[in-house]
C-alpha cells in the first residue's frame, strides 16, 4: 500500500471519529449504537489522540464519570434518550440519574490510559489527566476481584455474554442453554432493522439475554448478590487477559507518576491473575479456553478470545503456540484473526462473534505480539486489516474468508485502530 494511500486512510478514519462525536463521548455508529460504549470509548480515545489529545482524554473522563459508587464502569452509558435501541434504560431500571446499563465489559481503561500517556505530545495534560483516571480504575480492577471472583481464584467471570463485548460467541452456547426464556417481557429488537438479522444474535439468544437483565433487575443490581444468582458464570480468557493487562500497565503508570500504592495492588493482581490463567489452557486445542463456573468444566470451545492472552507477558511456549495456532488460522481463511475457528462446524463467517474478523480484536492481538517480538505474524495481521479497510470500508465486522464488510458501517473503533495500524508501523 502506498504511503498516499495510508494516508488517505487515516484521514478517512479521522472524519469518522468526527461524524460520531457527541462533544464529550462518541457512539460506535449512527443508528445501531446511539450511546456510550465502555471499551468502544476506551479504544476510540486511542484514535482521538492523534488528531487531539485533550478530546482523547475526555472521552475516558465521561466514561468514568458514570462508575457506580461500587466500583464498577457500566458497559452503556444513556446520554440521550433514543428509542432506536434496545433495551433502552427502561428494560435496565438502573436507577440512575444518567441512566446507565447494570453490566460491565472488558476493562481495557488501564491498557488505554497507559497508550495515550504514553503517546502523548503534552505530558503535563496526561500527567494531570492520568493521575486522576489512575485511582477510579484502580477501583473498578479492585470491584472485579472483590465480586467476580468470590472464591479467590484471581480470575473473574461474565454473568452476561454481553461482558464479554463477544456477545453471541459460540463459547457460551452450551452454558446459556441453561439460561430460561419463559416469563421474558414481550418485546421488539431494534438492532435487526439497521443490521442485517443474518448477521446479528439469534431470537432465542436475544430472549435469554433479556430474561438475564430482567433477572439481575429483579436482585436491584446488587453485585454483592448477582455472580451467585446467576446461571450463567464464564470465565473468559480473553476477559482475563485484558485484565491482567489493564493491571499491569496501570501498576507501570501508576509507579511513574508516583503513586506507589496503586502500582503495587495492580502488580499483585496482575501476576495472581497470569498465574492463574494456566488453568484455561487447551492442550488439544493449542490456546486457552473459557470455564464455565456454574458446570465447573472447561469449554472446549475454539474462540478468538483463547488468542488474546498474547496481551500479557505469558510463558514463551504459551506464546509460540499461539503464535502456531494464528497460522493454522491463517491456512482456512484469507483474513486474520476470525474470531472463531473456521474448522468448526458451528462457525459462521458473516454472523457477528461467531466467526467474523474484528478489527479491535486484531489490534489488540498484534499489540500482544509486537511486545513479546513476534513482528511477522503481527505485521501480516495488520496488512491484512488495512487491506480490508481498503477493499470494504470501515464496517464493524468483516467476512474472514471474502472480507465482506457487515454489521453497522462508519464504525469508530474500527476506524481508531486502523489509525493505530497505520502509525504505529511508521
Ligand atoms: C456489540 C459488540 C460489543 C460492542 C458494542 C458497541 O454489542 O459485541 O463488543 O461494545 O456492540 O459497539
Amino acid at each position: 500500500m502506498t504511503e498516499q494511500k495510508r494516508q488517505e486512510i487515516f484521514d478517512q478514519a479521522a472524519q469518522i471519529l468526527k461524524i460520531n462525536d457527541r462533544g464529550t463521548y462518541t457512539v460506535p455508529t449512527h443508528g445501531l449504537y446511539p450511546f456510550q460504549w465502555n471499551w468502544d470509548s476506551c479504544l476510540t480515545a486511542i484514535g482521538q489522540s492523534y488528531v487531539d489529545e485533550h478530546r482523547a482524554w475526555v472521552e475516558v473522563d465521561t466514561l468514568f464519570a458514570h462508575q457506580w459508587e461500587d466500583g464498577m464502569v457500566p458497559h452503556i452509558v444513556f446520554h440521550q434518550l433514543d428509542d432506536g435501541y434496545f433495551p433502552g434504560p427502561e428494560v435496565w431500571g438502573t436507577n440512575r440519574s444518567v441512566p446507565t446499563s447494570g453490566i460491565t465489559q472488558p476493562p481495557v481503561a488501564g491498557f488505554a490510559v497507559k497508550r495515550l500517556y504514553d503517546m502523548a505530545k503534552d505530558k503535563n495534560l496526561a500527567r494531570a489527566r492520568a493521575r486522576e483516571l489512575l485511582p477510579r480504575i484502580d477501583r473498578w480492577h479492585e470491584w472485579f476481584y472483590s465480586n467476580r471472583d468470590p472464591a479467590n481464584e484471581h480470575l473473574v467471570a461474565l454473568i452476561h455474554p454481553w461482558e464479554s463485548g463477544r456477545d453471541n460467541s459460540i463459547d457460551w452456547d452450551a452454558a446459556f442453554e441453561r439460561v430460561p426464556t419463559e416469563g421474558v417481557a414481550p418485546y421488539v429488537r431494534r438492532d435487526t432493522q439497521h443490521a442485517d438479522p443474518a448477521h446479528r444474535p439469534t431470537k432465542a439468544q436475544y430472549d435469554r439475554y433479556i430474561w438475564l437483565v430482567e433477572h439481575f433487575r429483579s436482585l436491584d443490581w446488587n453485585n454483592s448478590v448477582l455472580h451467585d444468582a446467576s446461571p450463567f458464570q464464564i470465565v473468559d480468557p480473553g476477559f482475563n487477559a485484558i485484565l491482567i493487562r489493564s493491571c499491569a500497565d496501570l501498576a507501570e503508570l501508576a509507579a511513574e507518576l508516583g503513586e506507589p500504592d496503586i502500582a503495587k495492588r495492580n502488580q499483585q493482581r496482575a501476576a495472581d491473575g497470569l498465574a492463574a490463567l494456566d488453568k484455561l489452557w487447551s492442550d488439544s486445542l493449542g490456546q486457552y479456553v473459557c470455564f464455565d463456573r456454574a458446570a465447573c468444566s472447561l469449554i472446549d470451545s475454539a474462540s478468538v478470545g483463547g488468542l488474546l492472552p498474547i496481551l500479557v507477558a505469558l510463558p514463551e511456549h504459551r506464546g509460540d503456540a499461539l503464535v502456531a495456532r494464528l497460522e493454522k488460522l491463517g491456512e482456512s481463511c484469507r483474513y486474520l484473526v476470525p474470531s472463531h475457528d473456521p474448522l468448526d462446524g458451528k462457525y459462521d463467517a458473516k454472523r457477528y462473534w461467531r466467526g467474523p474478523v474484528w478489527l479491535i480484536i486484531n489490534y489488540m492481538i498484534t499489540d500482544g505480539l509486537r511486545k513479546s517480538g513476534y513482528n511477522d505474524m503481527a505485521l501480516r495481521i495488520e496488512n491484512a486489516s488495512l487491506e480490508l479497510i481498503n477493499t470494504g470500508g470501515f464496517a464493524e465486522y468483516y467476512d474472514p474468508t471474502t472480507g465482506e464488510p457487515c454489521g453497522g458501517a462508519s464504525f469508530t473503533w474500527t476506524a481508531a485502530m486502523v489509525m493505530e495500524f497505520i502509525r504505529r508501523a511508521a
